[in-house]
């Protein structure tokens, strides 16, 4: 396993040896293409133009631009990565470099070469950033009683529900193992958003004293989990499914997973999750955060990479979710997690494809 050093300086996780079997670099060509659309964004805006020799707070510049806050916490954190904007003294302002090059009329611009065949997708972007969905879009995902989603649309869920597996499947054990180097001694586990059955599996592979796993997903989910463990005549004796809204409760267990799902929800949402977790696991429980890492400083070429695929995610996942989700930075996370009552327990520790896994007990 690839297991993340924290660092002292710079962003916290360093990533030296990537297995032949993580899928990495092709999710990062996946996701590159946000970068094109953010930079043809900048040039239809003509940010550069705007903020030449100006700084602005973070709500300044989401004012000016009229941006959710959602929007700013992703578009501003994947310039940073993409350095067109930089922080100088806790304010954003243009870096020297896109001012001399993407800037409108100077000598040294290629503003008019980069921005040719730019479209309605950058149109659609900038709907989407300043709040505005298209006329009858509807949420990926939602509460029990929220209305219609993607999810409740059969075969697109099918395709979604068994795209994420095949990347499920490919870091359960290494997230497994990262779960019991935490809780080995836990009896019962929830993966909250389970998806698919593979990492609550995984666990009962990893975990010597785990006598049952937990699957928690509302049924229009819950429904390929079903059909993997068909598909795949699985042993599921010792698999509990628990079908319902992480909105309103969860089951008790000793530890909880929430993988690649707190990036789906605003913090108020992520918060509302966690508040339920706290309230069912007991005093010594432990809730492991397992998602794509938002970092917006780096120590070389490849955290720069890597950087700059999780912002591009962010984008995507503001995108794919209507504005509500994006990537986290592991500061984010400690302060929502903090409200909900947990502090962080050990060192982040990076699994496969581009996760981390994030590990939470309850403050005393
Ligand atoms: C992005 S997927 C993550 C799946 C899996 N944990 C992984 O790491 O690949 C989010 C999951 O949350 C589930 N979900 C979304 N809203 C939910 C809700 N309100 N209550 C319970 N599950 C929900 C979805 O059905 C889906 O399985």
């Amino acid at each position: 396993m690839n297991v993340g050093k924290p660092q002292e300086t710079g962003s916290r996780i360093k990533h030296e040896d990537m297995k032949l079997t993580d899928a990495g670099r092709f999710y990062a060509l996946l996701r590159f293409e946000e970068a094109s659309l953010a930079l043809r964004a900048v040039l239809r805006m003509g940010l550069v133009d705007q903020l030449r020799d100006r700084s602005l707070s973070r709500d300044e510049l989401r004012d000016e631009l009229g941006f959710t806050v959602q929007a700013a916490r992703t578009f501003f954190a994947l310039l940073q990565v993409m350095q067109i904007l930089e922080i100088r003294d806790g304010r954003y302002c243009v870096t020297t470099h896109a001012d001399h090059c993407l800037a409108t009329g100077t000598p040294t611009s290629r503003k008019p070469y980069l921005s040719m065949g730019t479209g309605d997708d950058v149109d659609a972007l900038l709907d989407l950033l300043k709040g505005t969905n298209p006329e009858k879009a509807i949420p990926l995902y939602s509460g029990e009683n929220a209305g219609e989603t993607i999810m409740d649309d059969a075969p697109v869920a099918r395709e979604i529900a068994l795209g994420l597996s095949s990347r499920a499947r490919n870091f359960a054990d290494p997230l497994a193992e990262a779960v019991a180097g935490h809780a080995s001694n836990a009896k019962t586990l929830a993966d909250i958003g389970a998806g698919s059955p593979y990492v609550a599996q995984a666990c009962l592979r990893a975990l010597p004293n785990l006598d049952q796993a937990i699957l928690v997903d509302r049924a229009n989910g819950m429904r390929f989990a079903h059909e993997i463990i068909r598909n795949e005549q699985m042993d599921s004796s010792r698999l509990e499914f628990h079908e319902g809204d992480f909105f309103d409760a969860v089951p008790t267990a000793d530890i909880y997973l929430l993988s690649n799902t707190a990036h789906d929800w605003r913090p108020p949402e992520y918060s509302t999750i966690a508040d339920n977790i706290r309230n069912s696991m007991p005093d010594d429980g432990l809730i492991c955060i397992h998602e794509p890492i938002l970092m917006t400083s780096w120590n070389d070429d490849t955290e720069w990479i890597r950087a700059l695929w999780m912002a591009c995610y962010a984008l995507t996942l503001l995108r794919f979710t209507l504005g509500e989700g994006t990537c986290y930075s592991i500061e984010e996370h400690d302060e929502i997690l903090s409200k909900s009552g947990f502090v962080s327990t050990g060192p982040p520790v990076s699994t496969a494809d581009g996760c981390t896994a994030l590990f939470f007990r309850k403050k005393n």
